[in-house]
């Protein structure tokens, strides 16, 4: 499948330099955290987030957590309040991740949030994580490194078996201590838990003084129909189309060129950097996008599943 050849860094001064500077150069870097190993990338580098989702085998694009030093770098990317504050005073570094609304000139690529207008952010534990992130000095963008589907790695040697020759090194920090991973607490509007993890809810509702609501956040991702309004452009989309209607748009990829082109060269990586991008423009007239057929292989399979949540009907019943 892939003929990259996986380097394995150890989590010393030196291995964490070469980790920071694979990172600024796109490559992918798995690292440890508390909670479990995560597969980094630069979050600013479209390309370079693209290769996570194509490294993990993802059928879908769910958004990925951001990983930064410390709360002043989070408030580079989101808008704070004063839930975020107090959570983020009592908890990072550590097992918690906040969903915040993004910052007007966050600098992310759109395939980090998946076309969210929010981010899921923390700021780990882990010394190696830490000194990695300093040494970086930007966001890393990264999901569990584990193929899709298979469980979290909370050793290298675990990453290794799921990914070895599908992202660039591993540094090594040794086990991780939760094992488990981050609780995500969502803050962008009522205060609401949703993902149970390492941190328990009890003590953030503590730290908060109020109880957190809960939902079953993977039904708020992926449902069309509840959050899908957020990724859908509020265009009418036509899949599979060869030409745009009169007066409509094209979103085009390869030979079938259009207003706008996912990858010319019919690059896959290229097209899923491009995607959220491409859709936001294009949607500014209410024309109706067409959208050029595109192979449902790799990265298209998270190309394609995305693309019909966008064509789906806007109000299921
Ligand atoms: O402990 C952890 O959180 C590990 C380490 C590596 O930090 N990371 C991790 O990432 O578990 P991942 O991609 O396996 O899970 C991230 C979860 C996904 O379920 C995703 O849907 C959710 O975070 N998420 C990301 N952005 C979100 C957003 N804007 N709103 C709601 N949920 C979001
Ligand atoms: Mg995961």
């Amino acid at each position: 499948m892939s003929d990259l050849k996986t380097v394995q860094l150890a989590g010393t001064s030196s291995g964490i330099t070469e980790a920071a500077r694979r990172l600024g150069v796109g490559q992918l870097v798995a690292f440890p955290t508390e909670t479990v190993y995560g597969l980094g990338a630069d979050a600013r580098n479209a390309t370079a987030v693209a290769k996570v989702y194509q490294a993990k085998q993802r059928p879908s694009f769910n958004p990925l957590i951001a990983h930064v030093a410390d709360a002043e770098a989070a408030q580079r990317h989101v808008l704070w309040n004063e839930s975020a504050e107090k959570l983020a005073a009592a908890f990072w570094p550590g097992p918690l991740t906040l969903v915040l609304p993004l910052r007007a000139g966050h600098g992310l690529a759109s395939l980090c949030t998946a076309g969210l207008d929010t981010l899921a952010i923390r700021v780990p534990a882990h010394p190696a994580a830490r000194a990695l992130l300093r040494a970086f000095d930007g966001p890393i963008a990264a999901p569990s490194a584990n193929p899709s589907g298979r469980i979290s790695p909370t050793r290298a040697a675990h990453v290794l078996a799921g990914l070895r020759g599908r992202i660039d090194a591993v540094l090594d920090g040794g086990a991780c201590d939760v094992g488990l991973e981050s609780t995500i607490v969502g803050l962008s509007q009522t205060p609401v838990l949703l993902r149970p993890g390492g941190l328990a809810r009890e003590d953030i509702e503590t730290a908060l003084g109020f109880a957190l609501v809960e939902r079953a956040h993977q039904e708020a991702i992926n449902a069309p129909g509840q959050i899908a309004s957020h990724y859908a452009p509020e265009a009418p989309v036509l899949l599979n189309q060869s030409e745009p209607l009169a007066g409509g748009a094209m979103l085009g990829f390869g030979d079938i060129g259009g207003t706008l082109n996912l990858s010319p060269r019919a690059d896959l990586v290229e097209a899923a950097a491009n995607l959220f991008d491409y859709l936001h423009a294009l949607d500014t007239s209410g024309q109706t996008i067409s959208v050029a057929p595109i192979p449902d292989h790799g990265l298209g399979q998270a190309i394609n599943d995305r693309l019909r949540r966008a064509a789906a009907p806007r109000n299921p019943v």
